[in-house]
């Protein structure tokens, strides 16, 4: 029997939906040729709502299935349990997983020579904005890699990584990094409020100022660098925050501390898993 181009998505929690929305909406993939293994029954009738094929879990998968891809989207702690009911893929499919911390060398204990990606998006993914670090063991053939840029191009920009330690350091800055980002909104939302704006206000100012400044600089083609001194006059009001932000230790320091905290966690997580 010849690979199809089916996927087989296992969880369909909050990444799954996401992946699945993407691969139909922006890689123009066929609802009815993803297979879907959620648990949960309302999750389940989610993905059959958006066409796709629904099992509750690897059994009822159909003996004919050959996929090309197998994506293990579910928390990591749930991985080592479920990989034996997908070992019959191994070989011919690429398993893709998103599960943080779980090492490549637990699939292959499981499946053993064969392709598997280890990927690491983050949660704009959801709006088809994440960026994916991406790493993939030897067994990957340029094909695989190649379908599995376009599979995860759906919900955003993928990099691949030439080691696998490196997941980890790109789950301190890109994984985590939406959260540092919302509590600097909190932040600047604070500071707002602390200058005498009413609270609303504050928000919306705040909101739409990391908003646009990401999407200048993103699309700009200034470094961050120097779209920061093209708004900075000297002795300005922008100078003077700086002054506070950029003394030693300042920002830069404290973005550093955090990001290398996250990345111990990954590292510790990644031994425990
Ligand atoms: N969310 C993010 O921003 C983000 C970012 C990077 C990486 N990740 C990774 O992505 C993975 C999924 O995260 P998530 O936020 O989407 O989690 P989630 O919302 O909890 O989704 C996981 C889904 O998998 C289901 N599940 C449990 N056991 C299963 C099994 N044996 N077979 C099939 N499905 C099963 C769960 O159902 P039940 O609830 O019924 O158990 C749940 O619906 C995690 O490993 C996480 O580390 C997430």
């Amino acid at each position: 029997m010849e690979q199809s181009d089916e996927i087989v998505l296992v969880g369909y929690g909050n990444m799954g939906f996401a992946l699945l929305e993407g691969w139909v909406a922006r890689a123009g993939i066929p609802a009815n040729l993803i297979n879907v293994v959620e648990p949960a029954e309302t999750l389940r009738r989610r993905a059959a709502t958006a066409g796709a094929q629904v099992y509750a879990d690897a059994s009822g998968l159909p003996q004919t299935l050959r996929p090309r891809a197998v994506i293990v989207a579910v928390k990591p702690q749930i991985v080592g349990a479920m990989l034996g009911a997908y070992r019959r893929f191994a070989g011919t499919a690429v398993f893709v997983s998103i599960a943080a911390g779980v090492p490549i060398s637990t699939f292959e204990a499981t499946l053993g020579d064969s392709a598997i990606v280890r990927a690491m998006p983050n949660m704009p993914a959801s709006i088809g904005m994440g960026v994916i670090a991406a790493f993939a063991n030897s067994y990957t053939s340029e094909t695989q890699a190649n379908y599995v840029t376009d599979l995860l191009a759906a919900v955003g920009n993928i990099h691949w990584l030439a080691e696998e330690r490196l997941v980890d350091a790109a789950t301190a800055i890109s994984g985590s990094g939406p959260a540092y980002i919302f509590h600097f909104i909190e932040s600047l939302e604070d500071a707002g409020v602390a200058v005498g704006l009413p609270a609303e206000t504050a928000h919306a100012l705040a909101k739409q100022t990391v908003n646009g400044a990401a999407a200048l600089a993103s699309g700009s083609s200034f470094s961050p660098a120097e779209l920061r001194q093209q708004v900075t006059s000297p002795n300005g009001t922008t100078a003077a925050a700086l002054e506070i932000l950029m003394a030693e230790p300042g920002l830069a320091d404290l973005v550093k501390r955090a990001a290398a905290a996250a990345h111990r966690r990954a590292l510790e997580l990644a031994a425990t898993g």
